[in-house]
């Protein structure tokens, strides 16, 4: 498999220094882009999102949005790719080890390909998820490397033979451990608002664009965890779970345990996005 490596396709046992950033503090930003049928999905978004993080964190990446779809397209010929994703990760860049921001440092910029089918049989039957306290830190709206308090999230619901931890702070649900959350109650759809408390995810946004064009009421308000397990429907998206229903939640059933039929519809608008929404 070929890699893109601070400038070079590179074979995928190239090498990053123990002085990387990333490696040392966790000190960079991520996305993940999907590939259907060869081709990008909503890459402008995710790459508008790349460097607001980066922006956050006062990290600068020499590369465009257009740059960055240009090497996802590359990698995707060379390894060959029909459906998958493009993994993308800038760090800092190498420096010796100190809490501040070296002086000079050349961003370390790595994208990787990989192949993965559609969830298709978990899109139709939904999945089992846990609640958790959500004790990540205050800016979940930047894609940082730092994930820590999510994979112990979701290590928690693996554990508990579940697929997904829908985390909540102070009472509220915020999103899950890699994903959004979602409620649908007589006929409204409800979820966090995208502030520092939630990734604002980009299949989140062509969720609500759905709604918008259906005439489906969209609340970007707070719900507590009595609303999340009154809910008539729960549903959760990214990058990977596209629109993924939730069935149970710490063993109850959410709402018949079935999925909903505005999460049936919601599915199959979205299947007509990505016919139409590649880059
Ligand atoms: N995760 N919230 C969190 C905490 C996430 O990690 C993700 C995605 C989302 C959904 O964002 P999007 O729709 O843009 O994928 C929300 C990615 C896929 C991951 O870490 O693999």
């Amino acid at each position: 498999m070929v890699i893109f490596l601070n400038g070079s396709y590179v074979s995928n046992d190239a090498t990053i220094s123990y002085n990387d950033r990333g490696i040392q503090f966790g000190d960079g930003i991520y996305e993940v882009v999907r590939v259907y049928h060869g081709e990008l999905f909503t890459a402008t978004e995710h790459f508008e999102r790349l460097v607001r993080s980066a922006a956050e964190i006062a990290i600068e990446t020499e590369y465009t949005t257009q740059d960055y779809i240009d090497i996802c397209k590359q990698l995707i010929a060379k390894n060959n790719i029909d459906n998958g994703t493009v993994y993308i990760q800038v760090t800092r860049g190498d420096a010796p080890r100190n809490h501040a921001y070296p002086i000079d440092v050349k961003p370390n910029v790595l994208l990787y390909t990989n192949t993965s089918e559609r969830p298709m049989q978990d899109m139709q039957q939904g999945i089992k998820a846990i609640t958790a306290e959500d004790f990540r830190w205050l800016r979940c709206d930047i894609k940082s490397l730092n994930l820590l308090g999510n994979i112990m999230n979701k290590q928690k619901a693996v554990t508990a033979g579940a697929k997904e931890a829908i985390q909540i702070r102070n009472g509220i649900v915020t999103e899950g451990a890699s994903s959004n959350v979602f409620i649908v109650k007589e006929g409204k759809i409800i979820t966090h608002p995208a502030n520092n408390f939630i990734l604002n995810g980009i299949t989140r946004r062509v969720i609500k664009e759905i709604a918008d064009a259906e005439s489906i009421p969209f609340e970007e308000v707070t719900f507590d965890e009595k609303a999340l397990k009154d809910a008539d429907e729960v549903f959760i998206s990214s990058t990977s779970l596209e629109v993924m229903p939730v069935v149970e939640i710490d063993g109850e059933n959410v709402g018949q345990g079935q999925v909903g039929p505005v999460t049936k519809l919601l599915q199959s608008k979205f299947d007509e996005q990505i016919i139409t929404n590649q880059a």
